[in-house]
């Protein structure tokens, strides 16, 4: 290999900064070969580096210098992604030459010193081919996806995100604390991750899923106002917007109430927005969980179209039509969606969507087309005269629109509904790609029912607080309690959530009662926490937002995997290192451990 001195490496500017204004001045650049062109006589290279391309001339020597052919020779052999470092002086390209496309378009760099700092073996695909390969292969070599603009743009974003959220919450008085990794399991409701201890045989890590109780700890220490920019790790099923291992900023503080937390956190995602050239609004709208539900189907709204439910159980329930009438029997309800301009829909349309339907749980889709003043098709047979006019006046349906109707249990007919409604927004192109539509969701109900296992489970986890005027619910009317939790969501996501938390150890009690969590079973649980709450707990609460959300909502990324530099894949794979992989009966037998398995292919 050459050798070379540490001069050449002093580059005066990245790929992507030269400009017509440079034109004449003398620079050095080093990055990665993208591209060659031999023309005979004249040699063109696309240089890459994080920045940009900058296009790069080696010119057939017009005289006998042996040193000149030589660089001309050693240019003629680049191939892509060689390393390569160039000194040489910037030049215009000419009316006929300029290439719009790149910033540096106007300008080439005439070459008159070339190193070759490194040579690369035929990569297994260009990262401008990178559409034409798998995912795993791209993951599995993920230095190269990494050297493409949209993933390095996507990195600095992300940097620069961060660095937004710890700037405003610098300035607001937060401290930056880190908290265990190796530590006990957190109910945050997901598969814990488990790490064997050496020193404790038998004993288990768990890797956190967030870091809840030990920031609950550092408020009864005293911090006051708590963040962290924190990994927290969940075993769970995975999908586009879920990685095993996820990024949150985390935030705690003491001596506040549910709009302070909301407060501090606008300010960080105003933040965040500028950060990614967008704006927040100055006022957020903020929707009961209730509401969310009746009128999106779902807790995490979609803001940015209407096309809003409309429970009409009232109206159908003295129909004929069997589909109402059970579902409303056995205490289930009736909601329809008015697609406006949905008449026009074809059967075909009308099949594909009660077949995306069938995935959320439907075991069909009922539906009619309004028109003259009348229904017509699917069910209209079903609905009499005085039920059509109610059911306009309750949806403002109008001629030309369409009913999609989903009835059952209201878990079963919201979720349903508002999974169609999405697709609805989406296929109907009810608003535009660049809409941002934030909301908080407020006042979730404390605990839901756990029909499979006959307890309440909490909604969020055990030590969010119950809203103060539903204290009496707790024993007369659990599932009617609402907590003082809330969601931050945009364009039907959830970006975050948290919750004013309990700080007395009697009301802490009394849930733990509610989720049948005995005395023993807390103790031995979150035993740490309980007791640190004797011993001066300050009214606290807080919230976490989920960083790679973030940054995927905000490049407008389709899955978190293209805004984390080495993700998993759907199974929980790292094909970079092929993680997880076996070991090796020595480091099992220090651990005490025995397979008595073999692993799953
Ligand atoms: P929660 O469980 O709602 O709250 O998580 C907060 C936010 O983290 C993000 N998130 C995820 N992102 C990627 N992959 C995942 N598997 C994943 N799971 C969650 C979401 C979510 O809104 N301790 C509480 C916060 C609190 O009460 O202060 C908590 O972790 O954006």
């Amino acid at each position: 290999m050459e050798t070379f001195s540490d001069d050449v490496l002093k580059k005066t500017h990245s790929c992507g900064q030269l400009r017509a204004g440079d034109i004449g001045t003398n620079i050095r650049l080093c990055g990665w070969v993208r591209s060659f062109r031999d023309h005979g006589g004249v040699v063109f290279i696309d240089l890459r580096d994080r920045d940009g391309i900058t296009q790069v001339v080696f010119d057939l020597p017009d005289n006998d210098n042996a040193a000149e052919h030589e660089r001309y020779k050693l240019a003629r052999a680049l191939r892509n992604e060689w390393v390569i470092a160039v000194g040489g002086h910037v030049r215009g390209r000419g009316p006929e030459r300029i290439n719009p496309k790149l910033p540096t378009g106007e300008i080439e760099v005439v070459g008159d010193d070339l190193t070759v700092l490194n040579r690369s073996d035929v990569t297994p695909f260009s990262p401008d081919e990178y559409a034409n390969v798998s995912e795993e292969t791209r993951l599995r070599y993920r230095y190269l996806d990494l050297r493409r603009p949209e993933m390095t743009r996507a990195l600095r974003l992300r940097h620069q995100i961060t660095r937004a959220m710890r700037n405003v919450l610098d300035e607001a008085g937060f401290i930056e604390v880190e908290t265990p990794f190796l530590t006990k399991s957190t109910p945050e409701g997901a598969r814990d991750f488990l790490v064997p201890s050496r020193l404790q045989q038998g004993a288990f890590y768990a890797l956190p899923q967030s870091p809840q109780l030990f920031k609950q700890i550092l408020m009864v220490g005293g911090l006051e106002r708590y963040y962290q920019i924190v990994r927290c790790f969940r075993d769970e099923d995975l999908r586009a917007d879920r990685q095993p291992e996820f990024t949150q900023l985390d935030v705690e503080m003491s001596f506040v109430g549910e709009a302070d937390v909301m407060n501090v956190t606008n300010r960080v995602l105003a933040a965040v927005c500028a950060a990614a050239g967008k704006t927040y609004p100055a006022s957020v709208p903020v929707i009961d969980y209730f509401e969310a539900v009746s009128k999106y189907g779902i807790d995490r709204p979609d803001m940015r179209f209407e096309l809003f439910l409309h429970d009409v159980t009232g109206i159908v329930k003295g129909t004929d039509f069997r589909v109402f009438t059970d579902a409303i029997a056995a205490k289930g309800i009736v909601k329809v969606i008015c697609v406006p301009g949905g008449a026009k829909f074809t059967r075909k349309e009308i099949d594909d969507y009660t077949a995306y339907a069938a995935d959320f749980g439907a075991k069909g889709l009922a539906w009619c087309k309004l028109e003259a003043g009348n229904v017509v098709g699917g069910t209209a047979k079903f609905l009499a005269g005085d039920v059509q006019a109610r059911l306009r006046q309750a949806t403002g349906g109008v001629d030309g629109d369409l009913f999609f109707f989903a009835a059952g249990k209201p878990a079963d007919a919201n979720k349903i509904l508002a999974a169609l409604r999405c697709k609805l927004g989406a296929d109907l192109k009810l608003y535009s790609p660049d809409d941002f539509r934030w909301c908080w969701v407020t006042r979730f109900p404390l605990v839901e029912w756990n029909e499979g296992e006959s307890r309440w489970d909490s909604l969020h986890h055990p030590f969010t607080s119950p809203a103060p005027e539903d204290m009496p619910k707790l024993t007369s009317d659990p599932g009617g309690c609402r907590s003082r939790a809330y969601d931050i969501v945009c364009n039907g996501t959830e970006m975050g959530g948290g919750s004013i938390r309990i700080h007395n150890p009697e009301v802490q009690q009394a849930i733990f009662n509610l989720l049948g969590i005995n005395e023993e079973q807390a103790k031995v649980k979150f035993g740490f926490l309980l007791e640190a709450f004797r011993f001066g707990a300050p009214p606290h609460g807080g919230i976490a937002l989920g960083l790679d959300r973030l940054v995927m909502i905000m490049t407008g990324s389709a899955s978190l995997r293209d805004v984390i530099a080495f993700p998993k894949t759907q199974r929980g794979i790292c094909p970079l290192t092929n993680a997880p992989s076996t070991v090796d009966d020595r480091q099992l037998a220090e651990l005490d451990l025995k397979i008595i398995a073999p692993p799953a292919k």
